[in-house]
């Protein structure tokens, strides 16, 4: 059943939320498990509906997955793992995208794979050409399906010599999810290589897999045949403790995040200092606040890893609206991922998105005819109205706007937001926010 939020706004959110392992490693994290011959343990995990997807998916495929009870700490036992009927799959596979993961892992383990249509926030194409192109080189054949793709590998996948038109992640994952147990040597170059990149390299080594990162975006791989298990305790999420930053900024609060990593979030600290945030940055956490002057405005570009990341954007957005001047931001990763400040505009803030590339440099989407550039000018009062959240990230920003503005709101689509935000209803009440929560008609 669906919900609706009634946020009455004007509430500074005051408070401590404690963040744990990211949404973009954990369910990463589990479907490496697949490759070992043994039981693995993944520490740190949050309550997300992707966890909760990814779950479903490997116990389709013969996969124990037990959860503590207590700590939430998963044993994922991959040792009787078997072929899953595509209907089963396509039933499990929801709006994620991580099933396009399982190949690699699922050729190694049972020698074929069924990947369904994929989900994932509606914030570009989101095309999976890199993921298909690099299990070709590997040696896999690739056959379009009712519904999905199979993929399969008579002789068994052999590493190769691959090189990525743009950092992504997702094909950085699935060449090290392919090439850890492939044949023979694998070398990546243009690779990601985000926080939850390495963090997934470092499983993998405690499984048994060979990998190097060389200094020019180069990873290497040395197949080997068979993979242990791992105990591992997943990063914390930068994501979202970036996103309860902007929310301090947003509504003039002061929030510790328990378990935020500066290490994880340099320039994102960076950005929140020139835009004039306080934070004091502790061992167990960071804690963020408005200092009470103004914000200054600021012109950012989002870049894969050690730039801006393209999902801290979108909640940051909100805090521009409140800043004195003229922001401009320039969203190069994705090519649609300013739909959510029609919301914004709506309530009261002055944007404007444009086709042009209004950074430093022209990205891929330049003269595409996307609306990828943003010009916000503040302060701008915001006032609650209806919002019905597009996506993950431009969810979450919605919510803060309606806690920042003056009136009511009435937020309905609100499930998205835990594919990535654990219990979030409750650490907004946690925090004083002002809301009530009801079962939409
Ligand atoms: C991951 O998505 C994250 N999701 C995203 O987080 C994150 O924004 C993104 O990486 C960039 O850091 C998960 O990890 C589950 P990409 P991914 O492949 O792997 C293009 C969130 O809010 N591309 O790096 O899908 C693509 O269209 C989500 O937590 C191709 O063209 O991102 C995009 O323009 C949103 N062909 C760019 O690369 C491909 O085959 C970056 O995508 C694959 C990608």
């Amino acid at each position: 059943m669906s919900s609706v939020l009634t946020i009455r706004g004007g509430v500074p959110l005051t408070g401590r939320v404690h963040v744990r392992g990211a949404k973009n490693l954990v369910p990463k994290a589990m479907v490496a498990a697949l490759l070992g011959n043994e039981p693995s343990v993944l520490r740190n995990v949050p309550e997300i509906k992707d966890v909760e997807v990814v779950t479903s998916l490997l116990q389709l495929h013969g996969v124990t997955v037990e959860k503590d009870p207590v700590s939430g700490d998963l044993t994922l036992d991959p040792t009787d793992a078997k072929t899953a009927s595509s209907t089963a799959i396509d039933a499990h596979a929801g709006d994620s995208r991580i099933p396009i993961l399982l190949c690699g892992p699922l050729i190694h383990a049972i020698g074929e794979a069924f990947i369904p249509d994929l989900g994932g926030c509606k914030i570009g194409d989101r095309p999976i050409d890199f993921h298909l192109d690099v299990l070709r080189q590997f040696g896999a054949v690739v056959e379009k399906r009712p519904g999905g793709i199979h993929i399969s590998a008579p002789k068994g996948l052999h590493g190769a010599k691959i090189s990525l038109p743009y950092p992504s992640v997702g094909a950085t994952e699935q060449v090290l999810l392919s090439a850890t147990r492939a044949e023979g040597i694998t070398e990546l170059s243009g690779a990601a290589t985000e926080p939850e990149i390495v963090d997934l390299i470092a499983v993998l080594q405690k499984m048994g897999a060979i990998i190097s990162v060389q200094t020019d975006r180069t990873i290497r791989i040395e197949g080997v045949r068979d993979l242990g298990g791992y105990n591992h305790r997943a990063l914390a999420d930068r994501n979202e403790s970036a996103s309860w930053a902007s929310a301090a900024l947003v509504t003039r609060g002061d929030i510790f995040v328990e378990g935020a990593s500066q290490r994880d979030m340099m320039t994102f600290l960076n950005t929140f200092r020139k835009v004039g945030g306080g934070m004091d940055i502790g061992d167990d956490g960071i804690r963020f606040y408005h200092r009470g002057g103004k914000l200054s405005p600021l012109v950012l570009e989002t870049d894969v890893h050690p730039g801006f990341m393209t999902d801290w954007q979108q909640p940051l957005v909100v805090a521009l609206t409140q800043a004195e001047g003229v922001s401009i931001v320039h969203e190069t990763v994705y090519e649609n991922r300013f739909g959510f400040t029609d919301a914004l505009i709506r309530m009261g803030a002055s944007i404007q998105v444009h086709r042009e590339c209004l950074g430093s440099v022209p990205c891929r989407f330049g003269q595409r005819n996307f609306r990828h550039s943003a010009v916000i000018s503040g302060p701008m009062q915001l006032k609650g109205t209806d919002i019905d959240v597009p996506d993950l990230r431009g969810g979450f920003s919605h919510l803060i706007a309606a806690l920042a503005a003056t009136g009511t709101s009435r937020v309905t689509g609100i499930d998205i937001i835990n594919r990535g935000y654990e219990r979030f209803t409750e650490k907004l009440a946690g925090l004083g926010a002002d809301f009530d929560i009801t079962a939409a008609k």
